[in-house]
């Protein structure tokens, strides 16, 4: 979604808006833009569609130099990818505004500025705010007191960033539903919709909470809550390095985070289990209250995250023994669900921010939950500001929009999820103990099948062509073969199509053919023979398989049929997150045989702040 960044400083901004948009990229974007103020009166506008080094070139060629500025990359809502409709958005050549999130009135908002005289000259929704704002400091009002009454007008989601050209003295945000943190510094102060692209200058944070505005001078920052008092919000000092975003010696953003999963895993179930026992404390200060009365489990969650929770089910309902739903968070938010006594919400998501998956959080505070719950990636996100019981996945910052070690590390959490949960149903000790022992054997299993690598590759050419691609799975690893057509789709364009194997006969069947490659996941479990006898459906009628499969499966290479044996002794518990990295590395090796961009597909963004 769109990247914000604002600065106030003795010296020039630019450099530092430039570099912070650059360390949003992997949000996902179109178009790109900076406003300084070179000096009171004086308003320097460039903006570029593209990439941020567009917009970078623009500045080379006519630099826009000054102590105070604003920057954006924007991920297209309204409006088409143009120069016009990049951000900021200027009214009067004066007040300079940036936007993330989408204003729901704006038609009649900008039908009434219109009436006023003011001429839009974009597309957007944004536009309005820039002459509402102006509107009010035209009137006399003070920019913080504009900006207020502005906002009060708006329905919808916003993170908004503003500063006036001729009072060059502070910048003033404003959020609903958009996440925004004010970076802290030595006689400078700046403002980002992420803590990744400040960390260059600051590594001081203040999150801004639902409805605050703030205003941000060089040696101030003074932050109103939503009914205008005065507030103060923590001070979290990141323990983030500045280089933790650097893509080092990888091709990718994707691949380096396809090899961090052993380590990333690792880090997600240190200190959380101890003697073989999962600790509770874990999720939070009131899991040994809430853990005890839960009776069942709502997972909800998009995208990726969705699989997560789909693998989840498996461990909650047959490991723990206890009733478990999983939907996605759209659909949850408008359904009206029934919530018997005893249910626990549990969101999954990376970023925390997802606007969905909000929504539905909120939604079910309303709906008798016992208690609500996240497994996310983002510290400080919303999500687990709003949750009561949390349990963080340590991945790191995920850049790559698509999701790789950010899944894994769901799956891993939600292991100890249902670890909890089984302890605390008195299921046996031995049992739970064999369990964990297994989660901790999973770094390495992922680290002996990142070694496949090579192999996968060697496969790569042979979808490199193809249109469409079918992946087939069983039990557990049948969300795993949703997540690796999720993948193909999304980097490398490919349609693909996930299915649990024995639904190909009631209809997909019919789609096999010599032109469509069948990609299937065989780990050695109890549905293993179940599998076997639906890959032989898929040959019966021509269809090429690729299989990444068990050793002690039998299932041979032979004409019309590629093996690529996982390691040995993989269990039913950890097959989920193993069977995960081939597919990874398949889409990565395909997507980079098509020349698409791996790291930032298009039309796709990595925080979906809208709904
Ligand atoms: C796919 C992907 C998306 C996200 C989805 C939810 O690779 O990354 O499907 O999983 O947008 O995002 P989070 O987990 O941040 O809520």
């Amino acid at each position: 979604m769109c990247g914000i960044v604002g600065a106030i400083a003795p010296q020039d901004v630019s450099p530092v808006l430039v570099e912070g948009l650059r360390r949003l990229e992997y949000r996902g974007y179109d178009s790109t833009g900076v406003a300084v103020a070179p000096q009171a009166g004086t308003l320097c506008l460039r903006r570029a569609v593209g990439k941020v080094a567009m917009l970078q070139q623009r500045l080379d060629a006519a630099p826009c130099a000054g102590p105070i500025g604003i920057a954006h990359s924007r991920w297209a809502t309204h409006g088409g990818v143009t120069e016009a409709n990049a951000h900021p958005h200027v009214s009067g050549d004066r007040i300079a505004l940036i936007h993330n999130g989408i204003i729901e009135n704006y038609v009649e908002l900008r039908s009434e500025l219109v009436a006023q005289g003011y001429a839009f000259a974009s597309e957007t929704d944004t536009e309005v705010i820039a002459h509402l704002v102006h509107d009010h400091v035209k009137q006399g009002l003070d920019l913080t007191v504009a900006v207020q009454q502005a906002v009060r007008r708006l329905t919808g989601a916003y993170a908004i960033v503003v500063f006036d050209a001729q009072q060059p003295d502070r910048i003033v945000v404003a959020r609903i539903a958009s996440p925004l943190v004010v970076g802290l510094a030595e006689g400078a102060n700046y403002v980002a919709s992420d803590v990744q692209a400040l960390l260059p200058v600051t590594k001081r944070f203040q999150f801004l909470e639902e409805g605050d505005v703030a205003d941000i001078r060089r040696d101030s920052v003074t932050i109103f809550d939503a009914d205008g008092h005065p507030v103060q919000r923590p001070v979290h000092e990141s323990s983030l390095s500045a280089d933790a975003v650097e893509r080092g010696e990888y091709a990718h953003y994707m691949l380096k985070e396809i090899h961090e999963q052993p380590r990333a895993i690792a880090d997600t179930l240190s200190e959380r289990i101890v003697s073989d026992h999962v600790l509770e404390a874990a999720f939070g200060p009131r899991a040994a209250q809430v853990l005890p009365l839960v009776q069942q489990v709502h997972i909800v969650a998009c995208g990726t995250s969705y699989h997560a929770g789909l693998v989840a089910r498996y461990y909650l309902e047959q490991g723990a023994r206890i009733p478990c739903t999983v939907e996605v968070a759209s659909e949850y938010r408008y359904r009206n669900p029934v919530v018997m006594p005893g249910t626990l919400f549990l969101a999954i998501s990376q970023s925390g921010e997802t606007a969905d998956t909000l929504a539905a959080l909120r939604e079910a505070r309303k709906l008798g939950y016992v208690a609500t719950a996240a497994i996310c990636n983002v510290p400080e996100s919303s999500l687990v500001r709003e949750s009561d019981l949390v349990l963080m996945t340590r991945a790191g910052p995920e850049i790559g929009v698509a999701s790789t070690k950010a899944f894994t590390t769901q799956l891993a959490a939600l292991g100890l999820l249902g670890l909890a949960i089984a302890q605390r149903r008195g299921i046996d000790r031995r049992i739970v103990a064999l369990y964990t022992r297994q989660m901790r054997q999973v770094p390495e299993m992922v680290e002996h099948t990142l070694k496949l690598d090579a192999a996968i590759r060697g496969w790569a050419q042979a979808f490199s062509d193809k249109h469409h691609a079918l992946f087939l799975g069983r039990g557990p690893t049948w969300p795993i073969a949703m997540e690796g057509a999720l993948k193909l789709k999304e980097i490398s364009y490919i349609h693909a199509e996930a299915y649990a194997a024995g639904e190909l006969k009631h209809g997909p069947l019919a789609l096999v053919d010599h032109d469509m490659p069948v990609i299937a996941v065989a780990p050695n479990n109890t549905l293993l023979e179940k599998l076997k006898s639906n890959l032989q459906e898929v040959r019966a009628r021509g269809g090429r398989l690729f299989v990444f499969a068990d050793p002690n499966t039998g299932i041979e290479p032979s004409e019309g049929v590629d093996v690529i044996t996982m390691p040995d002794h993989i269990e039913p518990l950890q097959a989920p997150l193993v069977y995960t990295i081939p597919l990874q590395l398949l889409s990565y090796h395909v997507a980079v045989l098509r020349g698409t961009d791996v790291d930032q597909p298009r039309n796709l963004a990595k925080s979906v702040t809208v709904e």
